[in-house]
């Protein structure tokens, strides 16, 4: 089987970057940020806050979410640690935060527009996180913001048409039990290893905070607000191979190494792994909704910020702009279908380590 290219944002800060184009993803961690505090407060004991301390962001892509996501972890740490010493700890401690994210990402970008006046030290941290990326005990918080849903590879069989595996849809819809199944498998495999190199990284009694969405119980992908916009990047390919301007054959293999775990499915994956404690595992509910400023455009530039490089590396960076003139479109038509899609469950997941 061909491997998976690896699936990065689009760099830089340009109109089309995932820098640029990325304010859902925020919007949970300032929805979370008062629970994930909390939870800080509550689970971190105080005498892992001493000289030095780690954070990490495993994904991190090429900003500006990452900052938040670290930011909100380190006033969390520190105001734990200045109510309960009365002391102030830009006296007594260093921050150290490690960026993690593919060797492919766009580090440069992520880089220069760290936010002046931090008080952190910063690293980059290059490589796939399913796979041990730091030394062991190196950092006490590890963060994770939606970017669970990428599998490392596609599973064996899904873009071969002589197996029974073969899936013509460019996602696991969910419809079809065998290829349902030989993501799930893939998921597994994933995210155990995910959780047993953090686990060798993390400090005991350090925290995993993982943000990111996952279907409910029983609902197929398919039916989602996500599984329809796929679709519809899918019926913008066949639309261009319909035209000649890509070919047919490689959009009938081509398939996307994504997987959108039940809510149940990732309990279960976390609880059966054993080297964690859950501390929390929360529904987070927006006051103004996942969406609020969603139209067509904003959705199809959106998805070009995340789906873009990918396409690009199977398609070619026209084809790959042209998808999405055709999605927004599309989109555009099917918008109220959209809207009342299943919107999944938003969770914040909250990970001691035993
Ligand atoms: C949707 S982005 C989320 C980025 C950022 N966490 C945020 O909140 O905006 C997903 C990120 O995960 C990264 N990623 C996916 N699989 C990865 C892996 N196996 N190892 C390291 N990074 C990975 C991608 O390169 C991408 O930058």
């Amino acid at each position: 089987m061909s491997t998976t290219p690896q699936w990065i944002m689009i760099g830089g800060e340009g109109p089309e970057s995932y820098n640029k184009n990325s304010s859902y993803q925020r919007r949970l961690l300032e929805a979370a940020k008062e629970k994930m505090s909390e939870a800080i407060t509550a689970k971190l004991s105080l005498d892992l806050i001493s000289d030095r301390f780690g954070v990490a962001d495993f994904g991190c892509a090429s900003g500006p979410n990452t900052f938040v996501a670290v930011q909100n972890i380190i006033d969390a740490v520190e105001d734990k640690y200045r109510k309960e010493t009365g002391l102030n700890p830009a006296d007594n401690i260093e921050f150290q935060v490690l960026f993690n994210d593919f060797t492919t990402n766009d580090f440069n970008t992520l880089f220069q527009s760290l936010p002046p006046g931090r008080r952190y030290y910063s690293s980059g941290v290059p490589g796939s996180f399913y796979n041990r990326v730091l030394p062991k005990e190196s950092f006490h918080i590890g963060v994770i913001n939606y970017a669970l849903n990428f599998t490392s590879k596609v599973p064996e069989g899904i873009t071969d048409r002589d197996s029974p595996l073969w899936n013509k849809d460019i996602h696991c819809t969910g419809f079809n039990q065998a290829v349902k199944k030989a993501y799930l498998d893939q998921y597994l495999s994933d995210i155990k290893n995910l959780l047993d190199a953090r686990a060798e990284e993390l400090v005991p009694g350090g925290l995993m905070l993982l943000f990111g969405s996952c279907l409910q119980d029983g609902v197929k992908m398919s039916e989602t607000f996500m599984g329809i916009v796929l679709d519809i990047v899918g019926a913008s390919l066949n639309d261009l191979a319909q035209l000649g301007l890509i070919d047919q054959k490689e959009v009938d293999s081509f398939t996307t190494p994504l997987y959108f775990a039940e809510e149940g499915e990732l309990r279960q994956i976390i609880e059966e792994n054993g080297k964690y404690t859950v501390e929390a595992f929360e529904d987070i509910i927006q006051p103004n909704g996942e969406f609020p400023y969603l139209d067509p455009k904003i959705l199809a530039d959106s998805f070009k910020a995340i789906f873009g490089a990918f396409l690009s590396a199977h398609f070619g960076i026209d084809a790959m702009r042209k998808v999405f003139e055709l999605v927004e479109v599309k989109a555009r038509e099917e918008f109220s279908h959209i809207r009342k899609a299943n919107l999944g469950m938003q969770y914040l997941i909250v990970l001691r380590k035993n």
